[in-house]
């Protein structure tokens, strides 16, 4: 189906207001559908992201069997197939814009012995798939992949899952949380101990959640890598879960709350788990005001209710170690560090050129348009900002979000505190991960954003 793009201009609309919950985490969410189709019996969802990304991952399980029902309460149940017991789909699995779909999905494929064709959306289409193919072909898998740009390999791809699965050592060449939990997933479905090495700490949903379904899972640390060695096959136990917050779509409010003046919003139950909240520590470098309330355990997770004030924000460099728990809140940060004053640097961020757009290009191209002062490196941008004063906005230019939905939310959270309002191209894939961000922009300023 052709995509129909949805322009929208996002203006100043005066301080940030009142109290909100931001909608549940997308990692979570996605691995909650996923092992409660792996657990025999039912599992119940509670605070459920409901995203068209995990949306496509509901409509994947589906596709290969799993029983999966929305309340009218807005709590899921998941009916699983138990592990091994997924079904050959009757046609192809299309992920969508979801990378977490796709890649999670391939892993719990690669070790059943089907045949699974996957598709998205022409930003997925763009975007690396090597980095699972080659664990999953280790295991024993098989694929035929599109070629990419550079010799990429790329969808829409073909998967004949390999049954019995081989057991691997195997370790991260990338710090990608979503290529360890691929080789988790198949690990699943594999006789023996599956084990990934993770030299550099990534979001740890996956094994927290494994834990909790019952699998074995033994995690050590060896001169300063993680180093997880999951026992295969186990009889998933189905669970009661709620999921928290999703600190990557609070990201926005908490920095338009302190970007614009007069602010003063509470965030409540937002995920703080330390491989994900990295954005915190950063603003409150910069001179950001986020106060931590009422800290809490959420679904084995822990959470917090967030107050952040408008607050005066300084160029800082931002140490590279912290880039894997805030990965995907950089465009964001990006725009926070335009309005500081001073010089932002950031480095080490060569993995935000495969995420749903090259997000260094497309935020340096984004900012350049609302008078902002950019450098783009090969692995970072540097940021001149403009010491609080208003960015200029878009005069006749529209923003070019390339179907990634973090660079239209962050280039609206630049409207909010630019002179003449911000224009992006299309909103529609702002869906993908937080259908109500506008409306909640709304219900928070005074004046219509
Ligand atoms: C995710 C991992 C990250 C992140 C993505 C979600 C996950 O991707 O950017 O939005 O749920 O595992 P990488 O694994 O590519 O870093």
């Amino acid at each position: 189906m052709p995509h129909t793009p949805s322009p929208q201009t996002f203006r100043p609309a005066g301080p940030l207001r009142g109290s909100i919950a931001v909608p549940g985490d997308k990692s979570i969410s996605h691995r909650s559908l996923i092992l409660g189709a792996m657990a025999v019996g039912e599992t119940r969802v509670s605070g459920l992201l409901e995203g068209e990304d995990v949306l496509a991952t509901a409509a994947a399980l589906r596709a290969m069997g799993a029983d999966i029902t929305r309340e009218d309460d807005g709590t899921w149940h998941v009916h699983g197939v138990g592990v091994g017991g997924l079904l050959q789909p009757a046609s192809a699995i299309d992920c969508g814009n979801s990378g977490t779909s796709a890649r999670l999905l391939m892993g719990l494929v690669a070790s059943h012995g089907i045949t699974v064709s996957f598709t998205g959306d022409a930003s997925l289409s763009k975007r690396p798939m090597g980095r699972v193919i080659d664990p999953l072909s280790l295991m024993g898998a098989s694929f035929t992949a599109s070629p990419g740009a550079n010799g990429t390999q790329c969808f829409p791809l073909m998967l004949e899952g390999a049954h019995p699965a081989v057991p691997i050592t195997y370790r991260l060449p990338m710090p990608s949380a979503q290529v360890k939990s691929a080789v988790l997933l198949a690990g699943l479905n594999t006789p023996g101990i599956t084990t990934v090495i993770e030299p550099v700490p990534t979001r740890d949903h996956s094994e927290r959640m494994l834990r909790g379904f019952g699998a074995q899972l033994d995690i050590t640390e060896e001169d300063g890598a993680r180093i997880i060695r999951l026992t295969g096959q186990p009889e998933l136990q189905p669970q009661d879960l709620t999921v928290p917050g999703d600190p990557s779509s609070a990201a926005f409010f908490i920095v338009a709350a302190t970007l614009v003046e007069g602010s003063d919003l509470t965030i409540r139950n937002v995920g703080m788990n330390p491989t994900r909240a990295g954005l915190v520590g950063v603003l409150r470098a910069m001179g950001a005001d986020i106060e931590e309330l009422e800290p809490r355990e959420v679904g084995g997770e822990p959470v917090a209710d967030l107050r952040v004030r408008h607050a005066a924000l300084k160029g800082i460099e931002v140490d590279p170690a912290v880039v894997p728990s805030m990965v995907d809140e950089f465009p964001v940060l990006f725009v926070a560090a335009a309005l500081a004053e001073g010089t932002t640097l950031t480095r080490g961020l060569d993995e935000l050129r495969v995420k749903e757009s090259d997000r260094l290009a497309t935020m340096a191209a984004a900012l350049e348009a609302v008078g902002a002062r950019v450098e783009e490196s090969e692995d970072g941008l540097t940021i001149h900002g403009t010491g609080g004063e208003p960015l200029r906005g878009t005069a006749n230019a529209r923003i070019k979000t390339h179907l990634d939905h973090r660079i239209a939310m962050s280039m609206a959270v630049a409207g909010l505190a630019s002179r003449d309002g911000v224009e992006v191209d299309d909103v529609s894939p702002i869906a993908t991960s937080f259908p109500r961000f506008e409306s909640m922009l709304s219900a928070v300023t005074p004046r219509p954003a």
